[in-house]
């Protein structure tokens, strides 16, 4: 497939009604294109291929969710000078409206308070595949000075993010970027990934390692689902191995937790950088 191909691809991809408001980083999409193009075929079914993948990527995770309204709810809830508790039950409603943060709900004391005995008081945390995420920030209870960087390649969400930092939290950014395809090179004291490295596994099958030992923080803390969407079918053993196998003979030290029905791994890998 030659250059001019790709970039058409790439461009109706980006212009399609499915994914036109999100945005989708550029690299990300050359990426996946280039993986597919690898495989052969003709410029057709490496097209199908390409769509198929993105779809399987980006689909599940989104969620109906009104970003320029929910800015709009959310100036008008600030100007009202909420209690932290009142700050809690605004950040838990939208949290409510995208599944990964959803189901943290019922756990979220636990969940945050096991999060703030493993990273102590972090003067910069990277959140990796943020989704909602960054609005677990009233639970963890950090200096409103802390520098947070949420990643993802969803723009709306993280324009509303964006908005919330401005208003709470004035050293944290957002960042559009496929970390996957350019690993963030900030430096932290912590980062998190959460409920995004099986699927990492299944875009670029063996990349959780190098992806790890990429992200320039001495201090990882990935989480995935216990168990399957339906609960009836465990994960620990196949995440658990996921996981084992992205840190295998890089002599970092792994620890696993488990706060209801989401699995923690505490990964300290020291100083070790690549
Ligand atoms: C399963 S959700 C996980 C969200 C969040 N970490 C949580 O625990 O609720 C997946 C999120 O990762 C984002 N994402 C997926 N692939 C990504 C990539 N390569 N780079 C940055 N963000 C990505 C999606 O846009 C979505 O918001």
């Amino acid at each position: 497939m030659d250059e001019s191909q790709a970039a058409k691809i790439i461009a109706e991809a980006r212009a399609s009604r499915k994914y036109r408001e999100l945005d989708l980083p550029e690299s990300m999409l050359r990426q996946i294109l280039v993986d597919q193009a690898a495989k052969g075929g003709s410029t057709a079914e490496i097209n199908a291929a390409f769509r198929k993948k993105l779809h399987n990527i980006v689909a599940p995770y989104l969620e109906e969710i009104d970003y320029p309204a929910e800015t709009k709810r959310m100036f008008t809830f600030f100007e009202a000078n909420p209690s932290p508790e009142q700050e809690k039950q605004w950040a838990a409603s939208v949290m409510a409206k995208h599944a990964s943060t959803r189901e943290r709900l019922a756990h979220l004391d636990a969940f945050c308070g096991v999060l703030r005995e493993n990273i102590g008081s972090p003067g910069t945390i990277l959140d990796l595949a943020c989704a909602l995420d960054p609005l677990i920030l009233p639970w963890l209870k950090l200096p409103e000075a802390v520098n947070f960087f949420a990643y993802d390649i969803h723009k709306p969400r993280l324009d509303f993010l964006g908005q919330f930092f401005r208003l709470r939290y004035p050293n944290a950014r957002v960042i559009h970027q496929d970390i996957l395809a350019e690993p963030p090179q900030e430096e932290a004291d912590c980062a998190f990934f959460f409920k995004e490295a099986h699927r990492f596994e299944k875009r670029l099958p063996g990349c959780n390692g190098p992806f790890f030992a990429a992200i320039r923080a001495p201090l990882l803390l990935v989480s995935l689902p216990a168990a399957d969407l339906s609960g009836h079918h465990t994960l620990v053993t196949y995440h658990t191995q996921l996981i084992d196998k992205a840190c295998a003979g890089r002599g970092w030290e792994v620890e696993r937790l488990q706060v209801a029905d989401e699995l923690l791994f505490i990964i300290r890998k020291g100083q070790t950088q690549e």
